[in-house]
């Protein structure tokens, strides 16, 4: 019998649908309120098996260390507990990244000094530990960055070093041509396109003025990076210093980055696909961007913003098709993008209206410059079919309002960590959308099987390497696979580093031998940390932690590092100018420390 083209269609999404069906767990979503952040959860790491990080900026926190306010604390992700942690500068507005030995690096942030330490040349470095006694490790005389950095991303890169990009070197509330840093450096510096360690300028960043604070900085599988900023999009070549090839602007003239910011992730990488790269954007802002419209009490906090969500395959033929549209079921800005270890992909967080940030626009809520929480996860399957990719109704419903100084993050145990939000320059818990200390659970349908278990993860797990898990699955598992997940580090609705690679595996006769090859290459999966998770028809284990690579030391280059050292940081002179009070800041500072009013907010 011959069938009609249309029967046909149906019949062959009738049988990718089943698959996919088969691909994921079915059950119930919960969303459990359990645990505080102890200070306001602005940026959020995952650095072990049990435990976070998290960054505030500095304010009146309750919880104290040092005889001072903390603003920095080490939540345990079992017992949901907190510890205070010493940053020595303030982290607001900085970022994140792992080296390839497992220390996490929070570079950058805001310049008020703290102790001796202006943030936003900051270099702190993080080495996880079990016995609970490691803490945030920063001494400027010894290691910083080679220029002023607010608003920064950074990326890991396939040394196992980090890539430090953009931002600018004073506060405010949109880069601005006379504050913007439009450089990369490296951390630790290397000397390179003749630099020796200082910044290298990244024209993209002067083109993509103003929205383009925390631009997208995603690295391919070639080593390649994926950038994006404003409203355009570029493949970089760090090794070159090359613009490899200029990509098709962000449709319909959506602005992608902080201050209105869109949730972005890389799709995960499969060898069933040979590891092709595609990029999905969702959210943003079509707001105007230039400056008259940013000055104070112009834009409101109900300017709408954009249900856009894009993607595009990262190769000639995907590049050449262009960005592929939908729409998202509500517009959102600062939202946060969490990838499941299933493989599809969360959007959570954010303002349906308004703006990033406090104090600055008209209708302000309370000190809010946005509006219109987004309460109800959105949950999208990249291998559903156009229309059916996104899903909400079986989502639960926050009562907490997650706007600006938000965030999220998948923890190894499979469920994802929702924290912060605090649109207020200092804690308010009486505002409409107050200073949020309460950490929420919420669990994918997986979380209600039987998990499968694995033991026999080795501390360092080598690239093209094997190794032997033994499992404990079920009898009548039929889908077994293995994926590699790299948390990323949350900050300002942008996610650093975010990662899924799917691993080649094989299991033996008996199901009870696991046989699994570590990542094909450095530029698919940087050395430094990741987490593996077996899955079992949707259903993964809880994601033990390794070291991909050797966990040897990222490259050292002595002369570059006392070359960095030997000068003032790039846009110094240029901030102490435009910072004769820089004094009164300090003693502002103290008198916060000390628990006295808190300084006069900056914008
Ligand atoms: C993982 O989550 C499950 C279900 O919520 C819980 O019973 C278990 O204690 C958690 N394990 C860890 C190590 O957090
Ligand atoms: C939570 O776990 C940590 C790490 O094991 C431990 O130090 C802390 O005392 C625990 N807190 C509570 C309240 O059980
Ligand atoms: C990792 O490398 C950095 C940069 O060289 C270094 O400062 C840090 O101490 C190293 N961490 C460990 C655990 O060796
Ligand atoms: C920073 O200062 C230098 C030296 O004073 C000056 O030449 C430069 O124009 C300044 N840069 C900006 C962005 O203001
Ligand atoms: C940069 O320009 C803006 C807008 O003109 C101005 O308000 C701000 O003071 C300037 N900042 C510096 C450091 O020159
Ligand atoms: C795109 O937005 C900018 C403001 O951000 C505006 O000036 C421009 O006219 C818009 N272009 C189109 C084609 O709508
Ligand atoms: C098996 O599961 C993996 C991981 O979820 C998925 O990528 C793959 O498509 C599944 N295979 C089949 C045949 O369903």
């Amino acid at each position: 019998m011959k069938l009609s083209p249309v029967f046909q269609s149906l019949l062959t999404s009738a049988v990718f649908a089943s698959v996919a069906v088969a691909q994921y767990a079915t059950g119930d979503w919960s969303l459990v309120q359990e645990g505080h952040s102890g200070v306001s959860a602005l940026e959020l790491v995952v650095v072990s098996e049990t435990t976070a990080v998290i960054f505030d900026k500095v304010e009146h926190n309750a919880l104290q260390t040092n005889g001072h306010v903390a603003w920095a604390t080490e939540l345990d992700l079992v017992n949901k507990t907190v510890r205070p942690l010493n940053p020595t500068s303030n982290t607001w507005c900085g970022t994140g990244s792992f080296l390839s030995n497992g220390t996490m690096v929070s570079s950058g942030g805001n310049p008020i000094v703290i102790a001796g330490g202006n943030g936003l040349a900051a270099i702190r470095l993080f080495t996880p530990c079990e016995d609970g006694n490691c803490d945030v490790l920063e001494d400027q005389s010894v290691r910083r960055m080679a220029s002023l950095r607010w608003y920064l991303s950074s990326a890991r890169i396939e040394d196992g070093s980090i890539l430090l990009i953009g931002g600018s070197w004073d506060n405010a509330i949109i880069n601005m041509p006379n504050i913007t840093n439009p450089t990369y450096e490296f951390y630790p510096p290397k000397n390179i396109h003749g630099y020796n360690g200082t910044p290298i300028h990244f024209p993209f960043l002067d083109e993509t003025m103003n929205a383009n604070y925390f631009p997208l900085f995603i690295q391919l599988p070639d080593g390649n990076f994926f950038v994006a900023a404003n409203k355009q999009a570029m493949i970089f070549n760090w090794k070159t210093n090359e613009e490899v090839m200029r990509l098709p602007n962000i449709p319909n003239n959506v602005t992608i980055s902080n201050p209105i910011p869109a949730g972005a992730t890389l799709l995960p990488l499969r060898p069933e696909t040979n590891y092709t790269p595609e990029v999905l954007i969702c959210g943003g802002s079509s707001y105007p961007d230039d400056i008259p419209h940013w000055e104070r009490f112009v834009m409101s906090s109900q300017e709408p913003t954009s249900d856009q969500c894009i993607r595009m395959v990262l190769n000639e033929e995907g590049i050449a098709k262009g960005w592929e549209v939908e729409q998202m079921p509500q517009p959102r800005i600062m939202s946060e993008m969490v990838l499941l270890p299933d493989g599809r992909v969360l959007i959570l967080n954010g303002a349906q209206t308004g703006i990033s940030g406090y104090t600055w626009a008209s209708e302000q809520i309370g000190e809010s410059d946005a509006d219109h929480p987004a309460l109800t996860p959105v949950l999208y399957d990249p291998t559903a079919a156009p229309g059916q990719r996104f899903s909400q109704d079986e989502l639960p419903t926050s009562e907490i309002a997650r706007m600006y100084h938000s965030t999220a993050s998948m923890t190894p145990n499979g469920t994802v960590l929702i924290a912060g939000s605090n649109p207020n320059d200092d804690v308010e818990p009486d505002n409409e959308f107050p200073t949020e200390y309460r950490l929420e659970w919420l669990s994918p349908p997986y979380m209600t099987h039987v998990r499968p278990s694995y033991t026999g993860l080795p501390e360092t797990f080598d690239y093209n390497s094997q190794i032997t898990l033994d499992v404990d699955i079920p009898q009548d598992a039929q889908n077994v696979s293995v994926v590699l997940m790299d948390f990323g580090f949350a900050t300002h609705g942008v996610h650093m580093d975010q990662r899924l690679l799917g691993l080649v595996s094989e299991l033996s006769d008996d199901r009870s031998k696991l046989t699994v090859t570590g990542p094909p290459s450095a530029t698919l999966y940087s050395p430094g940390p990741g987490y593996v998770f077996v899955l079992v028809d949707g259903v993964p284990s809880f994601g033990h932690k390794t070291l991909i690579g050797t966990g040897a030391q990222p490259p050292f280059d002595q002369g570059a590092f006392n070359n960095v050292l030997s000068q003032q940081p790039l846009y110094w002179n240029n901030w102490t100018a435009a910072h004769p009070e820089t004094s009164d800041e300090e003693r502002q500072l103290f008198s916060t420390i000390s628990g006295q009013p808190a300084p006069t907010p900056t914008y």
